[in-house]
């Protein structure tokens, strides 16, 4: 379950009178939402259809048991989700078979060269992802990768080795799979990449790396309550910018939710950051970055708040120096950060999750979607396009031509 403390450190910015502000517009919102045209963000069927779900569960048994490694192509929304869950919810060492590989996120040559020397004589299945099919960096991963196996299978054995995961009708992808046959998942039409974790997208390779999906999706499962919390986050967040705190640093206590401060940024500057508007996204490890960032959030110019993710329970790890738990000192740090933070120039939303695993994953990814779409609303900004990303792809299409 989620808590949340949204107004422990941040009363000396959030007063009752700019909220009030906020109530007509918050009103309209949570309409959109609960019985609107934003209605399907709240159903679980937006995101995965139950055969679709049974695919990827069979899928899944399949590919444990017939690769070393597990390629997944993908940048953008298409990989980043999958990650994040899998980097949050993974032992950090002695991970299960198949390997997990991302590959597609860069064009750097040492990078592939390594990637495909070292899968070169691996037993491989291959997931590209693009919901439009045509973005540069996976097809070029996917057009090296391709190489190797080709020569290494068959046509035939490629039918087993290669899924697509992709538009329903359209795009290079979903041509390729009908000419070829290979296995395809879809992606929603109306799912936007980054929006799409809990698609066949994210699902799929957080299946197997042995997450349990079905908990996930059914902590995403919305609730009335979800849509006011969200509505109240995003409303914060939109005061401090008015403020003038442009930046907003999501701040982390376990290493292992690194990249899902990752997938966060991704998700919130794709989905804000527009028309000249829109707060940056940052992120922080702590206690790592007290030691780094950490002076700048005390001291430094005054633009910055922080959401800081907190989980209550941990695994038991006794600290005999103090008589506590490490967890315990763990969450001591969290509490006074935010006290010394708020005494200093940044305020804190505090969000806490009672344990780390797949339903309250599941319940924080649904919230910040809901919560990133709202404030894109509130800014008065489409939440669902990202022209600025459009425009590099169409500059680089235009010089390969
Ligand atoms: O959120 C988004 O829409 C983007 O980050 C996309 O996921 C990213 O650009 C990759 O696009 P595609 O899946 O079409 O390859």
């Amino acid at each position: 379950m989620i808590n949340f403390d949204f107004h422990k450190y941040v009363l000396d910015y959030i007063k009752k009178e700019d909220k009030v502000k906020y109530l007509e517009k918050a009103r309209e919102i949570k309409t959109r939402f609960l019985e609107g045209d934003l209605k399907y963000w709240n159903k679980l069927d937006t995101f995965i259809s139950s055969q679709e779900l049974k695919k990827i569960v069979n899928m899944t048994d399949y590919i444990r048991s017939n690769c070393d490694v597990f390629l997944v192509i993908g940048i953008g929304g298409s990989y980043m989700g999958s990650k994040a869950v899998i980097e949050a919810l993974s032992p950090m060492y002695d991970r299960k078979k198949p390997e997990i590989i991302f590959l597609g996120t860069d064009l750097c040559s040492e990078d592939y060269h390594e990637t495909l020397e070292y899968i070169k004589d691996k037993s491989v299945i291959v997931n590209v992802i693009s919901k439009s099919g045509t973005t540069l960096e996976p097809s070029v991963a996917f057009s090296l990768v391709m190489k190797i196996m080709e020569e290494k299978y068959s046509e035939e054995e490629l039918k087993n080795r290669v899924i697509i995961t992709t538009d329903p009708e359209t795009g290079d992808l979903r041509d390729l799979a009908n000419l070829k046959g290979y296995v395809t998942f879809t992606v929603p039409p109306k799912v936007g990449g980054r929006f799409s974790c809990l698609t066949p997208v994210g699902l799929l390779p957080i299946s197997v790396a042995g997450i349990n999906i079905i908990k996930l999706i059914e902590g995403a499962r919305s609730s009335y309550e979800r849509v006011d919390r969200a509505i109240e986050y995003a409303v914060i967040r939109d005061i401090f910018y008015n403020k003038g705190k442009i930046v907003e640093s999501f701040t982390v206590y376990n290493p292992k939710m690194y990249y899902f401060t990752e997938w966060l940024k991704q998700l919130f500057a794709e989905t804000q950051g527009k028309g000249k508007k829109g707060i940056l996204p940052i992120s922080c490890v702590n206690t790592r970055d007290l030691h780094s960032l950490g002076q700048f959030l005390q001291e430094g110019h005054d633009i910055i708040f922080e959401t800081v993710l907190g989980i209550d329970k941990d695994v038991k790890v006794p600290l005999d120096k103090y008589d506590m738990e490490l967890n315990s000192l763990n969450n001591i740090a969290l509490d006074k950060v935010g006290l010394a933070h708020a005494n200093g120039l940044t305020p804190s939303n505090i969000i806490t999750i009672d344990e780390k695993n797949e339903t309250t994953i599941g319940e924080l990814i649904h919230f910040f979607i809901l919560a990133a779409i709202i404030g894109a609303l509130l800014i008065d900004e489409n939440p669902f396009d990202q022209p600025g990303v459009q425009e590099y792809k169409k500059l680089i299409s235009e010089e390969l031509e």
